[in-house]
């Protein structure tokens, strides 16, 4: 794509990664990829907000030589040091030898971490101005958004937010780069949420931070480093992610999150009935085969949704192995303020129930009610858990 004027003297120099499998090595992207989105200020000076992942940096550079001579770059913003960001920054460098590099004290001491740079750098300060000509950027201290130097890049005189990663989501651009480019913004707000629950939500504290420091700034576009620039409507992903982010503090919407595995179908069975029950309450749920779904797109529901239940059975003495590692993340991400019920076979041996006891004590998760069965369950379990799955909804609906 073609780099984009924005607002007078204001371009979209982003690039589109369609060819990484796995964000940050961990979340796939396979099938929708991602974009990194950066930003040239053409004014008496020249400010270049962010850049790109390195193995795009033959990219990057070319969108940025069709609006901008390299070397005419004064000042690199560096918003975050994660290298999907920062990657090209060293390839940039070689055409822009004095271009002079500004970031929070801690981006810069990441830069000699992370590049072996410390040359030509500036320790900027929370709220500290820079005035282009008629444009100015103000450099507000974001900590924890997802990284300790995170800061975002507020344009004073045009109201735009580059937030980098925040309010920012997985998809790669296809032709548009706003809002209103999409008649239908369904996808982009679907994997704004698996960006959100992947990589933000463990941070969602520093989130409603970040959202008070700019209270008394009208913002009239956003302008992430990753998804769309939201011109027509930017308080709708603002909203969406004030809304995630209390999550953390506060119960979730009305639905069931099912962690569902089995080996021989006995679980499935119990679940079945458990399902009867819930559906019987008028809760949604979202079934999740631990198996085959990987935990980017089990995170989203996870978070947004108050229940959980977990149907798996005991595996060598202990819970399931792929259930637990969904609720490993679930603790790594700090997944709080859910009513979690369990029920699985024994096998032969039982432990599930305990192992999963541990891990929501862990999660500071209350155990609504559990089941296990040897074998596979009787008509008697059946109903047993019938039940459950209904005073599991019965519990997330009275939280309402
Ligand atoms: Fe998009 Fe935290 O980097």
């Amino acid at each position: 794509m073609k780099p984009i004027e924005i607002r007078p003297g204001i371009y979209w120099v982003g690039v589109n990664d369609r060819v990484t499998d796995l964000f940050e090595g961990l979340w796939p992207i396979s099938q929708v990829g991602v974009s990194y989105n950066a930003y040239l200020v053409k004014d008496e000076k020249t400010a270049l907000i962010d850049l790109s992942k390195e193995m795009l940096s033959d990219d990057y550079l070319s969108q940025l030589s069709a609006v901008v001579d390299l070397a005419s770059v004064d000042y690199v913003v560096i918003n975050h040091m994660e290298p999907d960001h920062s990657g090209a920054l060293k390839r940039m460098l070689e055409f822009a030898p004095n271009a002079q590099i500004l970031g929070m004290p801690k981006a810069i001491d990441m830069l000699k971490d992370f590049y072996g740079l410390e040359e030509n750098t500036t320790r900027l300060s929370n709220n500290q101005e820079l005035s282009l000509g008629k444009y100015t950027l103000r450099f507000v201290y974001t900590p924890l958004v997802h990284w300790p130097e995170t800061m975002m890049t507020y344009l004073v005189e045009e109201g735009i937010l580059f937030s980098c990663d925040g309010f920012g989501g997985y998809g790669a651009l296809d032709g548009g780069v706003f809002d209103d480019d999409y008649a239908d913004l369904a996808f982009f707000e679907t994997e704004a949420l698996r960006y959100f629950s992947n990589i933000v939500a463990a941070f969602s504290k520093s989130v409603l931070s970040a959202l008070k420091k700019f209270v008394d700034m009208p913002i009239r576009m956003i302008a992430p480093s990753h998804g769309l620039i939201w011109r027509a409507d930017p308080a709708r992903i603002i909203d969406l992610y004030r809304t995630w982010s209390e999550y953390h503090l506060n119960p979730a919407e009305v639905g069931i999150t099912i962690l569902f595995g089995t080996m021989y179908r006995n679980t499935e069975h119990a679940l079945n009935a458990a399902l009867q029950g819930i559906a019987a309450q008028g809760v949604p749920v979202s079934v999740h085969d631990v198996r085959k779904t990987h935990v980017s797109y089990i995170l989203p529901d996870l978070w947004t949704q108050r229940g959980v239940l977990v149907a798996a059975p005991t595996y060598e003495g202990k819970l399931f192995p792929t259930a637990m590692d969904v609720l490993m993340m679930a603790d790594r991400k700090h997944i709080a303020n859910k009513t979690p019920a369990y029920l699985g076979s024994k096998a032969w041996s039982g432990g599930a129930q305990a192992d999963f006891a541990r891990i929501a004590e862990k999660l500071g998760w209350q155990v609504l009610n559990s089941m296990d069965f040897l074998g596979g369950p009787t008509q008697e379990d059946l109903v047993r858990a019938r039940e459950i799955g209904s005073q599991l909804a019965r519990a997330v609906k009275s939280t309402a």
